[in-house]
């Protein structure tokens, strides 16, 4: 189906009743398995992206298979930067394709979170882009074992949460009621009461950290409460590690391609498993009709420089702009063009790609690209023309996914 507007998939899980997964994916078996997974039970999912992972992977490299294979997915999916520590890492993040992006403040004081927040939603919203927040701690380390990490865990507490959202408007928001990251001992007991207060309280969807190892019920109940993100994690690398083990074990001296032949389908399982309790199976053609399709803009310029370019030097002027507006938030690329044909009406282009059509106007009042054009661009290309263009899927599929434009309004009662 598509790439979708995260608020929108989790506003329509909200209203609904039922969670989303959010898996890490740490490589390009995990990638498939998730979106396979997904598929297979017709469930909205959301492509996760952790930085503590990012020592596995070359983030630059993997992004562009992540948002090829989003794309071409049966069902709606976001990609999410899942533990972000720094506007640096949301920035760039979002350069390189992510639609929706957590900070992980939750450490910090109530006030340095809040603080961090609010840069992070700023930046975020003038890209279009959803923003998670965290309050509250959940302890433990994604795919290891919990008691090993055991920190201290830090319930979300409602005065906090209120004050947290009136100041920092987060589309949706981690709770700490329970359960922590990694591989766990038997199911926590989670305060169901404290998530049911703080969900009729915050009128936000609700995401939970840590989801490996709770019971069915647990799912069930989280969902059924506020709860519309369920990030998931060491139960696929569990699921991979015993693939690997169990071919390791069958063996005298596996290759490696035969070590790693069983990862996708293992992952793939546990993903439709887990799709199924958390209540998204099924549910990928109301989900993708609720949520507005994720639409990069082509901000295209072409001009002739001033006195037909005489005491210009091209390359270094176009140098200058790419490395003047490259790293304006939400620019996900620039390329400078000269034309092949020398009596072609303009002889120069840009090509800017916006994460989306909010970056048309928070670029153009951006003080780099201001300066930039003001002081250097226009006097030096007075005769141009610019043109945002809307980047359309025209293969069919966005017909028969029937994706309206408009988020959805409608507003559910519990289960
Ligand atoms: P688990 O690894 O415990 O499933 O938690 C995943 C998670 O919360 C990622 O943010």
């Amino acid at each position: 189906m598509a790439l979708v507007d995260m608020s929108d998939l989790l506003r329509h899980a909200h209203c609904e009743r039922y969670a989303v997964g959010a898996y890490d994916v740490v490589d390009t078996a995990f990638l498939e398995a998730v979106l396979d997974g997904a598929e297979g039970c017709d469930a909205p999912v959301i492509v996760s992206l952790a930085e503590s992972h990012f020592d596995h992977f070359d983030f630059e490299c993997f992004m562009p298979a992540v948002v090829d294979a989003a794309r071409r997915a049966r069902v709606p999916v976001t990609i999410h930067l899942d533990h972000g520590h720094s506007l640096t890492t949301v920035e760039r993040a979002i350069r390189f394709g992510c639609n929706s992006v957590m900070v992980d403040a939750s450490l910090s004081s109530l006030e340095d979170n809040i603080t961090a927040t609010r840069e992070v939603v700023r930046l975020a919203r003038g890209c279009g882009v959803t923003v998670e927040g965290e309050l509250g701690y959940v302890p433990g380390v994604e795919g290891e074992d919990a008691e090993k990490h055991p920190g201290a865990m830090q319930m979300t507490s409602l005065a906090d949460a209120e004050r947290y959202i009136a100041e920092t408007h987060v589309d949706c928001l981690a709770v700490s009621i329970g359960t922590v990251h990694g591989r766990l001992r038997g199911a926590p007991r989670l305060d169901f009461e404290r998530l049911s207060a703080l969900s009729d309280a915050l009128h936000i969807p609700l995401v939970i950290h840590g989801g490996t190892g709770l019971s069915d019920d647990q799912y069930a109940m989280l969902a059924a409460n506020g709860v519309a993100k369920i990030n998931y994690f060491t139960g696929l690398a569990d699921a991979a590690a015993r693939s690997i083990v169990a071919e390791a074990e069958s063996k005298d001296s596996p290759a490696y391609t035969a070590l790693i032949h069983g990862v996708r389908g293992a992952v793939r399982a546990e993903v439709e498993r887990t799709c199924r309790l958390f209540g998204a199976a099924g549910r990928a053609g109301a989900a993708s009709a609720a949520c507005r399709r994720w639409r990069e803009v082509e901000h295209v310029v072409v001009y002739n420089l001033r006195d037909g370019g005489q005491n210009v030097d091209w390359s270094a002027f176009a140098a200058q702009g790419v490395e003047a507006i490259g790293a304006i938030p939400g620019v996900r690329n620039v390329l400078a063009g000269r034309a092949l044909r020398t009596d072609a009406p303009y002889l120069y282009c840009w090509l800017i790609r916006f994460a989306s059509p909010e970056v048309v106007a928070s670029y153009r009042d951006h003080p780099d690209h201001v300066g930039y054009a003001d002081k250097v661009f226009r006097p030096t290309a007075p005769d141009r023309v610019t043109i945002d263009f809307e980047l359309v899927d025209v293969s069919g599929e966005e017909k028969e996914s029937s994706l309206s434009t408009q988020p959805p309004t409608s507003s559910g009662t519990k289960r």
